[in-house]
């Protein structure tokens, strides 16, 4: 029988729980991440009696989740390292580089990615591409900056569409770049992160997933970086 989108963001998210559940104790801090397969992961670690000690949140709407299960809920300033980041993404190459944004989190995500030993990204297949950019790729920028950052992002070949109605936890806009063909993704990243007004672009290029794990018909595949 052909599995929902939900049950496979379930089985993907229970799989990610049951690999990283043995390497827990209770002084680890656990990253978590946005979006609707995150959330199946908060649950599913909500509902387990696994020994952690805290999570760092990627958005108010996950930190939200997670308090909702008794989870501590703890600011990145307060802790050394996170042991393991999970969330998902929009899209992912076999380098395991990603687009992420979809839900305007990215700014908190590439920065709680930034602080973790160990970034699992659990999505399912249909978010596999060869080529990264099919999926429109998310920029938070500063709202003076939209109309200087959209002329800088339709010189660099993309067509820059403003999210409209969108303000990201950090009081900023989201620009989403259409017909993107990414074939040197690292280097668009950096090319990107160099524009004025720009805080954060949606490529996790330099730090990419460390595993991927994607669900489909027949069970998870995992990833790792070489
Ligand atoms: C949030 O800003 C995104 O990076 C999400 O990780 C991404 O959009 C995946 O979301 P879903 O799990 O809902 O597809």
């Amino acid at each position: 029988m052909t599995r929902t989108a939900q049950e496979l963001k379930r089985e993907v998210a229970q799989a990610a729980f049951d690999f990283i559940a043995p390497h827990l104790d209770a002084n680890a801090v656990l990253g978590i991440g946005t979006g609707s397969t995150a959330n199946e992961f908060i649950d599913i670690l909500g509902q387990s009696d696994v020994s952690f000690k805290s999570a760092v949140a990627s958005s108010e709407a996950s930190a939200e989740r997670l308090r909702s299960h008794n989870i501590p809920v703890v600011e990145l300033n307060s802790v050394d390292r996170i042991a393991f980041y999970i969330d998902g993404a929009d899209e992912a190459n076999a380098h395991l580089e990603l687009i992420k944004g979809g839900g305007a989190a990215l700014t908190r995500e590439k920065i709680v990615a930034a602080a973790s030993d160990v970034f699992v990204c659990i999505a399912d297949e249909s978010k596999e591409v060869a080529t990264l950019g099919r999926f429109p790729l998310p920029i938070e920028v500063i709202p003076m900056a939209e109309r200087l950052v959209m002329t800088a992002l339709g010189a660099l070949g993309g067509r820059p569409v403003l999210r409209a109605g969108v303000v990201t936890d950090n009081g900023n806009s989201i620009i989403d770049v259409h017909d993107l063909h990414i074939t040197a993704p690292k280097a668009l990243e950096t090319t990107l992160n160099q524009i004025t007004g720009v805080v954060c672009n949606g490529l996790f290029a330099h730090r990419g997933a460390d595993i991927l794990m994607l669900s489909g018909e027949s069970g998870v595949r995992v990833l790792r970086a070489s």
